[in-house]
């Protein structure tokens, strides 16, 4: 079928299996290109078929030549209806990672419940035995807890007053003010039992009772920190909560992980375009002008070039993992550069829908943002008929 993109606000209904597979092999490249990494040997990915989870399974199988095994939710494909972006990212990984000979399974469905852990668990058992590293990278609305039965909603929301600021709508390019209410302690409850530590300690509880982390496992889960500019609706609201929650997670893991001198880390990564982040109001405008001032500097990154740095220069590089005073590892110091947000802080007044264009990366976020899907990547011809129908070899039923 011809693919094309559909889209519905913030989300493509669409995704194609060429484009996917395109940017997977550059992402693949990339990390073939910046050399071999002393890394992971058997890595668990939950959250890993797109954004900075994929990343992080590229990075350890094309980096460190390491087994991977990915835990996603994903729709498959049905005729005439392509799957979601993740699905063929997914595909297109696990193909070239047995082309090269490395080990790679899948298991698509809820990371959150006990029978995908479960299902985990059994096949680490089988296949690895022992995992050396554990990646918690999931983005999601929802949490359905496994031992209540309650499905938690995560908001998007300041805490305490009202927040009033700019926001992009960037298929148009269109600025306008956007007032989000605040949230209610309710909302505040909900949004960290979705996005908090809880699943995280859930998964690592469950792997260490089977005796499946391997002798210094290493955890890591990421978070985000951004500028006061974006405070109220990100750190300092409902999801900042999630955060600090996740945070402070990694020292009880780290604790809980004494015994085997296993260590829990957070990385706060940079402010990118991915499908999590496209939800969040006002952050695709700071993001539009974050880009462009990064690019004119050449610090601009992707999720590739971000989680290529996190594995070779902090949590496998040589000498201590340097941290901040709260303890994680800090991969968007470029992004926090003072000169960097000073130019912001200065471009967020002057812009409006007449300055954009100009002043801020438009451009370069939408064409991120149907890069997602699969869409207008670069040298792929989307006049041609291509398979909706694609397999992801080493997926588990
Ligand atoms: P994403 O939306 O690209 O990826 C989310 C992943 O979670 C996908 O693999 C998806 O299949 C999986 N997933 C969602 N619900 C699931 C479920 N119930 N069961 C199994 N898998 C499920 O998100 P992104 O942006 O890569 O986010 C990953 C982490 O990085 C999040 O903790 C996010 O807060 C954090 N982060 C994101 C930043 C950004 O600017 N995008 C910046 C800094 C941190």
């Amino acid at each position: 079928m011809i693919i094309e993109p559909r889209t519905r606000g913030f989300i493509c209904l669409t995704a194609h299996p060429t484009g996917c597979e395109q940017n997977v092999l550059n992402q693949i490249e990339y990390i073939k290109s910046k050399g071999a990494i002393d890394g992971p040997k058997n890595v668990l990915v939950i959250g890993a078929s797109t954004g900075f989870g994929l990343a992080s399974r590229i990075t350890s199988a094309f980096g460190s030549n390491a087994a991977t095994i990915g835990v996603f939710l994903e729709k498959p494909p049905k005729p005439n209806r392509p799957a979601s972006p993740g699905w063929y990212n997914s595909a297109a990984f696990e193909t070239q990672a047995h082309q090269a000979g490395l080990y790679a399974k899948s298991i698509n469905g809820d990371a959150f419940s006990n029978e995908i852990k479960q299902q985990t668990i059994e096949l680490i058992k089988k296949d690895l035995g022992q995992v050396d590293m554990v990646i918690y990278s999931l983005a999601s609305p929802v949490r359905v807890h496994p031992e209540t039965g309650i499905k938690h909603k995560s908001v998007l929301k300041p805490i305490g007053d009202p927040y009033t600021n700019k926001t992009v709508d960037f298929h148009t390019g269109d600025i306008s003010q956007i007032a989000i209410d605040p949230a209610s302690e309710d909302d505040i409850e909900n949004t960290v039992a979705v996005m908090g530590g809880e699943d995280w300690k859930f998964w690592i509880d469950a792997l260490q009772k089977e005796n499946l982390l391997a002798p210094g496992a290493k955890t890591v889960a990421y978070s985000y920190i951004g500028p006061k500019l974006t405070e109220p609706v990100y750190r300092k609201g409902t999801i900042g909560r999630a955060k600090d929650d996740l945070e402070a997670t990694a020292f009880d893991i780290t604790e809980s992980l004494e015994a085997i001198n296993g260590k829990a880390y957070v990385s706060v990564n940079k402010a990118l375009v991915t499908q999590a982040s496209s939800a969040i109001p006002v952050i695709p405008l700071y993001i539009s002008l974050l880009y462009k001032i990064m690019k004119e500097n050449e610090v601009h990154e992707g999720c590739i070039e971000q989680m290529q740095r996190l594995f070779a220069d902090r949590l496998y590089g040589s000498g201590e993992i340097a941290t901040d005073d709260k303890g994680r590892i800090r991969v968007d110091d470029w992004e926090m550069r003072e000169d960097i947000q000073a130019k912001i802080k200065e471009l967020w007044d002057s812009a409006t829908t007449e300055t954009l264009a100009d002043i801020g990366d438009l451009e370069g976020y939408s064409t991120d943002f149907f890069n997602l899907f699969g869409f207008k990547v670069a040298g792929v011809d989307y006049d041609q008929d291509v398979n909706e129908l694609v397999d992801i070899p080493g997926l588990q039923s």
